[in-house]
């Protein structure tokens, strides 16, 4: 898997979950919705809180802890404001019981 590094064991983030990891020393937000993976850059575009640590998620959508802003973590689009703009989003792969992302 060319380009592609390691975050998680898929057991270490149940379906609805979402956690901050550090890859290639960039901070990501991984989600996983109903089995399916998700990365998107960790900080909010607002003022940089952290959306896998503080935020939280409600099927495919991330809700910033601090002042609310929105994104589909499918896609890193913002969905509600007050985030100026997307964050940047990761493929993703699952393998042999792993999670692994291009980044
Ligand atoms: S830092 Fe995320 S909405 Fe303000």
């Amino acid at each position: 898997m060319k380009n592609y590094s390691f975050v998680c064991k898929v057991t270490d983030l149940p379906p609805g979950s979402m956690r901050t990891y550090v890859v290639n020393g960039k901070r990501i937000a991984l989600a996983n919705v109903d089995g399916s993976y998700f990365a998107v850059d960790d900080a909010c575009t607002h003022e940089q809180c952290s959306l896998g640590s503080e935020g939280a998620l409600d099927g495919n959508v991330i809700i910033c802890g601090c002042h609310g802003a929105q994104y589909d973590v499918t896609t890193g689009h913002v969905m509600a404001p007050p985030a100026p703009r997307d964050v940047q989003s990761y493929e993703t792969k699952a393998d042999n019981g792993s999670v692994y992302i291009k980044a």
